[in-house]
């Protein structure tokens, strides 16, 4: 393993345990509105705390994008952390949730953790070296017709005025595929594209911090990574679609018909 994705592993086992500890007692813990259905905790910031100062031990020189405390530092070397994925799942005890470190170099993601504390499930890709699930390699789903496939979603409850364009999404594809799941954390749902329980992914309005370990874990196993117009642009417009190659060829023709101007690069 690439040394600097081992200290990633360390910080994101590390944040894992402040989130398993304090899923023992969810009634103690305090949680704030960062926006309409956005609620952050005291986990989010100690686990995210967590993450960074193992980080800076070691590259005190790189660069952060964190969720909770933003960006800080300038360098060719950013790490970007989202410490608890699904805050929602997990402030109701709904065992969906993980945590997600990215390591970018000059903007291209280079190494990813994706680290499922509930079931100790360490997600893994470097560039170029491929993507595992623990010990085990990652290969995205063969399925190659999308009547046939399970494909994840996220809702878009904070963006009032996309929601039409995305409902007339869901409703097409609830009946051009076998069904569509909506599990509740978006770095999970990447990584089960990766391992191939997902065929396809689509989601609007997340953030970077989001999709940066599980863009590389999908194409690390094969599969492609875009916007809702298949261009390599989700990461600055928080809109993504993935999945294997002919899935996400046809997700996007799906998709297609109902993006609105508000939706277009
Ligand atoms: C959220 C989850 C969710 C997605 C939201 C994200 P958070 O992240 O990934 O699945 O639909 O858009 O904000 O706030 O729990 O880290
Ligand atoms: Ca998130
Ligand atoms: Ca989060």
């Amino acid at each position: 393993m690439h040394p600097m994705l081992n200290f990633a592993v360390k910080a994101a086992r590390r944040a894992g345990a402040i989130i398993n500890r304090a899923s023992d007692n969810l009634d103690a813990l305090t949680v704030r509105h960062k926006s309409l259905n956005d609620l952050v905790s005291e986990v989010d910031r100690a686990a995210e705390d967590a993450i960074i100062d193992t980080l800076k031990r070691v590259y005190p020189n790189h660069a952060i994008l964190a969720e909770e405390s933003g960006a800080s530092g300038d360098s060719e070397y950013q790490w970007i952390i989202d410490p608890l994925d699904g805050t929602t799942n997990f402030l109701h005890g709904f065992p969906i949730y993980a945590v997600s470190i990215a390591l970018a170099h000059k903007g291209q993601i280079q190494h990813a953790v994706i680290y499922d504390p509930t079931r100790n499930d360490l997600y893994t890709a470097s560039r170029g070296a491929g993507a595992f699930l623990n010990d085990k390699r990652l290969r995205v789903s063969r399925r190659d017709k999308l009547i046939d496939t399970l494909i994840g979603t996220g809702f878009p409850f904070r963006m009032g005025a996309d929601i039409d364009a995305y409902t007339g999404m869901f409703k097409d594809l609830t009946t051009k595929t076998a069904g569509i799941r909506r599990p509740g954390a978006a770095a999970l749902d990447l990584a089960s594209v990766a391992a191939g329980r997902l065929d396809g992914f689509w989601e609007i309005g997340l953030s970077p911090w989001d999709m940066a370990a599980g863009t590389l874990l999908i194409t690390e196993a094969g599969g492609l990574v875009g916007d809702l117009e298949g261009e390599p642009n989700h990461m600055e417009n928080g809109r993504i679609v993935a999945g294997n190659p002919k899935i996400f060829v046809q997700l996007l023709q799906a998709i297609r018909p109902h993006i609105s101007d508000r939706l277009r690069n």
